[in-house]
């Protein structure tokens, strides 16, 4: 892995009340102390964003959006803007994740305005990407891997790529108990960190984080963190729990 920092990200999808949140917080942070060698990150939903950042401050625990609009401001109803998460004391968002894909119908140009206004908004992201079921049984992985990064990342400049990581996340191991195997996952991220070196050149695959999701838990963490391309996890059913995400966070 490298120099890279590990990110250990919990998404709590349309999970956890603002008093949920409350509660999540007031035993992770102990659960966390004085763990620095790695980020930490928590993706609550927007109505828990505000609450979250202030419950965090002064911790190591960075707070993310699961998404938002490409657009400043404007007719969008049900929407959410770069400058309002901002505003929240946000400066990180998930793009791109499978459920905004596949129940959302996000599309690739979509997805890609979203990267762009992140970076323009000197916010940084993680684009998710990954295959179905179906596309890994045709053989397609690769191809579907390279066209979701290549169409997703399409409108960053160079300089845009430092705050770009990326989350390969097999559409048929999210929240499936389905782990995706250790070769499976490190020949995933090997062509993930090859296409980005393809793109912006082997400096930034280097530095960029590629984070694997999909039915992680704390049985597992140890051995995908210690896959030479892993630099992170993107946690779902397993973070709900402040017990369970310490545990993945610090790979016991
Ligand atoms: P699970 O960990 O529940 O499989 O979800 C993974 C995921 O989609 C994280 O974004």
């Amino acid at each position: 892995m490298g120099q890279r920092k590990p990110i250990m990200a919990a998404n709590w999808k349309m999970h956890k009340t603002i008093q949920d949140i409350k509660v999540f917080f007031e035993s992770f942070l102990q659960l966390v102390e004085g763990v620095d060698d790695r980020e930490i990150v928590i993706a609550p939903s927007f109505i828990g964003l505000s609450d979250a950042c202030r419950m965090t401050v002064g911790s190591k625990v960075q707070i993310a959006a699961q998404n938002m609009y490409f657009q400043e401001q404007g007719a969008y109803t049900g929407e959410i803007s770069p400058t309002m998460l901002k505003s929240a004391g946000v400066d990180l968002v998930i793009l791109g994740h499978s459920e905004r894909r596949h129940i959302f119908g996000e599309d690739d140009s979509l997805i890609a305005r979203k990267v762009r206004s992140a970076a323009d908004h000197g916010m940084a992201a993680i684009l998710c990407i990954g295959e179905t079921l179906e596309e890994r049984e045709a053989g397609l992985t690769e191809q579907v891997l390279s066209s979701q990064l290549l169409l997703g990342l399409a409108l960053l400049e160079s300089g845009h790529f430092a705050s770009i990581s990326i989350a390969y996340e097999p559409v048929w191991a999210i929240g499936t108990g389905r782990t995706a195997s250790p070769e499976q996952i490190q020949d995933a991220h090997g062509f993930v960190r090859g296409t980005v070196e393809n793109m912006a050149g082997e400096a930034v695959a280097q530095q960029i984080r590629i984070l694997y999701g999909g039915s992680v838990k704390p049985g597992n963490v140890r051995e995908i963190m210690s896959l030479e391309d892993v630099d992170g996890a993107l946690v779902g059913g397993a973070s709900l729990e402040p017990e369970s995400f310490a545990r993945i966070v610090k790979y016991e």
